[in-house]
């Protein structure tokens, strides 16, 4: 399939390689950005005239296409926060901080991206909670063992990426929600990583909270999704007080909004979730098992083309995403990076906002190669080329 005329960004004559940090939009997202703008503006659960009632109805309509794409029992269950890291901010700060205790544990693993550690470390401090950090094996990922052997009686929370944004490492989230529900044991994801690329059933994993960001899975920027079982969203605390969120307030206290709107304060990014939807219909559209097929296809062969090359390492060769990782022999990542983007080829390089797993892993500073479904065999044998020419990649 060739996506250019579907995606501007495809046409600008670069290689764009770094889809775990955001992807490209296509122009139904784009145009729906502009429609709202040109043709229906107006605030969001305000207004007692059209336009207002289409702006709640086309937030309404996202709501409940993000319960169907991830499988949600209920729309309510559905939460518009500004990113994956607000969600999981929200969820820590929301629910988690007023429910747990002094020593209670929480596990946590070194591939966690900050957004899902730092959260949990500012928490800890407060009230004294204790972090343990699941060990990894020798490939850099989780097993069940590993988690089995640090859980204890005090143990209240798992907290983990589906898939990890360095190693791209899956985790068997279903197998972990099992056991740890078996222990009255709470589980977030962490789907940044997770819910762009492959299928998503939170009634099957029976994940307690999940987190993802609208921006890497075609989507505008400004929009993520905090998801929660229905249950627990009731007894989660909003902190973030102010218009939409209460049905009245006096000088004594808010009598709260019903949900989810008493966790939605202030006015959304109602550009963006109109537009979200969009994103998600086109995913639809390609398939979202097309997407992980294709895309696992792409790495394969990216992985045996980089093993090639005698001075290239794959870090991660046994990915199970399309997130790669190598390391050039004798030279820093940012010098490949920028190399590379001499070429026109978008990589990210460094830490990846992953930086506790060097003390496991020893990956300190290396070069992430980010496959999205519209990435092409032809992009990868160019990355390959530039990376072939030894002397011009030494000499930059
Ligand atoms: C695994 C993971 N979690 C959380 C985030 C944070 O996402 P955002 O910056 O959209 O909040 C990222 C971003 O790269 C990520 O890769």
């Amino acid at each position: 399939m060739n996506y250019d005329e579907d995606f501007p960004m495809l046409k600008k004559g670069l290689v764009y390689f770094d889809n775990a940090a955001t992807t490209f939009k296509p122009k139904k997202v784009i145009n729906s950005l502009i429609d709202y703008n040109i043709n229906f503006t107006a605030n969001s659960h305000r207004g007692d005239y059209n336009i207002s009632f289409k702006v709640d109805d086309e937030i309404d309509k996202t709501r409940e296409c993000v319960r169907r794409f991830i499988n949600a029992k209920l729309k309510e269950e559905i939460i518009f926060t500004m990113n994956a890291t607000d969600s999981l901010n929200m969820i820590v700060d929301n629910f988690f901080e007023p429910m747990l205790k002094k020593d209670d544990e929480i596990l946590l693993s070194k591939s966690e991206h900050a957004s899902n550690i730092l959260p949990w470390i500012m928490l800890s401090l407060k009230k004294g909670l204790k972090i343990k950090y699941i060990p990894l094996n020798e490939e850099n990922k989780i097993t069940i063992d590993n988690i089995k052997n640090l859980i204890t009686t005090k143990t209240k929370v798992i907290s983990l990426a589906h898939i990890t944004n360095v190693i791209g490492d899956k985790r068997d989230i279903k197998e972990i929600t099992t056991l740890a529900h078996n222990n009255n044991i709470y589980v977030v994801v962490d789907g940044a990583q997770s819910v762009p690329h492959i299928k998503t059933d939170v009634k099957d994993l029976d994940c307690d909270f999940l987190a993802f960001s609208a921006h890497k899975m075609c989507g505008p920027t400004g929009v993520g999704v905090l998801y929660g079982k229905y249950e627990l969203l009731k007894k989660m605390i909003p902190k973030k007080v102010g218009g939409g969120m209460n049905e009245s307030y006096d000088e004594h206290g808010i009598e709260l909004t019903t949900i989810p709107y008493r966790f939605e304060a202030g006015t959304p990014n109602i550009n963006g979730i109109i537009a979200f939807k969009h994103a998600i219909e086109y995913i639809e559209k390609v398939g979202i098992e097309n997407i992980e097929r294709s895309e696992k296809y792409l790495k394969n062969y990216l992985i045996k083309e980089l093993k090639k090359i005698p001075y290239v390492e794959v870090l991660n060769p046994t990915s199970d995403s399309g997130i790669v990782l190598i390391k050039v022999k004798d030279l820093f990542a940012g010098d490949v990076g920028l190399y590379l983007n001499s070429k026109g080829i978008c990589v990210r390089s460094g830490k990846h906002c992953v930086k506790m797993l060097k003390d496991e892993s020893g990956f300190d500073d290396t070069v992430r190669i980010s496959l999205y479904f519209y990435n092409t065999y032809e992009e990868i044998d160019y990355l390959i080329y530039c990376l072939k020419d030894k002397y011009k990649l030494y000499d930059f």
